[in-house]
């Protein structure tokens, strides 16, 4: 059971519920959240965190407003020595890590694929030599968990058996090649230095505090505001969906009982769904009419299915999803419905403007 865990990527849409996921879970944890708040970082998405676990709460949460790429402030943060803005305490040395920062936007990735490399690959490397000369400076017990993506192992005929851990990598997109990249880079850190290291692989995500680019958000706003809804060719790309806090929950059993020797944990929803269906629930569920549809030019290099056989993470871990898609979808809707404050503030930029959490200005 780790003491302190540094999050990165945790004013991201996973990132933010997996550090509410832990905080709650683990009663002594403590957590330091690394975030260099690009457009897809919002400090909003922690503002109940930072109320209930910063300094005037139980004091178990730190942020910290930095890029993965800073080998200086990594070498820092890793090793306990970082000064706490503000006061002469140092931000707690992680005894774990969940390494989630990322360019994440596969639309992105055709557009500008060098922000992709830089943050996906060489950001990992930056933060996997921090925790190597930490540890060889300072031997502790530890955890290194590389949090990816399905994307990494390509695209999958309609009769193919679902991915699993040893499926080979066969990225597509500039964003999956940037994380098989990562993936390798974690995997040889383990074998050259000996290093914890552990790789999940997970499906889809939905819920709360997705930023409204992707899929699921994209359409529940555009459909308010009974706006057009663009989908991809022909809309019959299928994709597995897992619920974000049951990816939260699986992160966790990875990290606290995953075993080194298996390296990669697959995670999926066991909900394979193709996109069209998926923006028909969405209007289904906000009484819009399925007219707001409108088909657009296919995405070049579009996967037309990704599916995950979590067989054996369940076997060894215990963990599997609990949510039924159609029931995590209907709350993600009503929590977009219940949070237009959130979303109206991402979609005019002025969530853009906070840059700390627990200092003013
Ligand atoms: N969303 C999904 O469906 C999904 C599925 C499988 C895996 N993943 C992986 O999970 C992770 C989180 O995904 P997400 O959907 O929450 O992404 P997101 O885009 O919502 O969040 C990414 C976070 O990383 C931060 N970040 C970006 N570049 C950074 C840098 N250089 N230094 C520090 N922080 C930086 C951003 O500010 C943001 O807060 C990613 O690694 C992604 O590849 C996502």
């Amino acid at each position: 059971m780790p003491n302190t865990v540094l999050v990165t990527g945790g004013a991201g849409f996973i990132g933010s519920n997996l550090v509410r996921y832990l905080l709650r879970t683990a009663p002594a944890l403590r957590v330091v959240t690394l975030d260099a708040l690009t457009y897809a970082g919002n400090l909003e998405s922690l503002t109940d965190v930072a109320a209930a676990h910063g300094p005037a709460g139980d004091g178990r949460h730190w942020f910290v407003c930095g890029d993965v790429r800073d080998a200086g402030l990594l070498s820092a943060l890793v090793g306990g020595t970082l000064r706490e803005a503000g006061t002469d305490r140092t931000v707690p040395a992680p005894d774990a890590v969940l390494h989630l920062a990322a360019e994440s936007h596969v639309d992105r990735s055709s557009l500008g694929p060098s922000a992709f490399v830089e943050t996906n690959v060489v950001g990992t490397q930056v933060l996997l030599d921090a925790v190597r000369a930490s540890l060889a400076a300072e031997p502790r017990p530890f955890r290194f968990v590389h949090v990816s993506t399905d994307e990494v192992y390509g695209t999958l005929a309609p009769d193919d058996p679902p991915f699993r851990a040893g499926t080979p990598l066969a990225p597509n997109s500039p964003y999956a090649a940037s994380k098989a990249g990562a993936d390798c880079l974690v995997r040889a850190y383990g074998e050259t230095f000996g290093l914890p290291v552990l790789t999940t692989r997970c499906t889809n995500n939905y819920g709360p505090f997705q930023f409204p680019e992707k899929l699921i958000p994209l359409v529940i706003t555009r459909a308010l505001a009974d706006l057009p809804l663009p989908v991809y060719g022909d809309g019959r790309q299928v994709r597995d969906w897992l619920h974000v806090e049951d990816h939260c929950a699986a992160l966790w059993a990875v990290l606290t009982r995953g075993r080194l020797a298996d390296r990669v944990y697959v995670i999926g929803g066991e909900a394979e769904r193709a996109n069209l269906d998926v923006v028909r629930g969405v209007l289904a569920a906000l009484g819009k009419p399925e007219s707001l549809i409108t088909f657009v030019r296919d995405r070049p290099g579009h996967d037309r299915r990704y599916a995950m056989d979590i067989s054996a993470t369940t076997e060894a871990l215990g963990w599997a999803p609990t949510r039924r898609f159609e029931d995590g979808l209907v709350a993600t809707v009503q929590w977009y419905q219940a949070h237009e404050a959130w979303w109206r503030r991402v979609q005019s930029e002025a969530y853009r403007a906070a840059r700390s959490l627990y200092l003013p200005g």
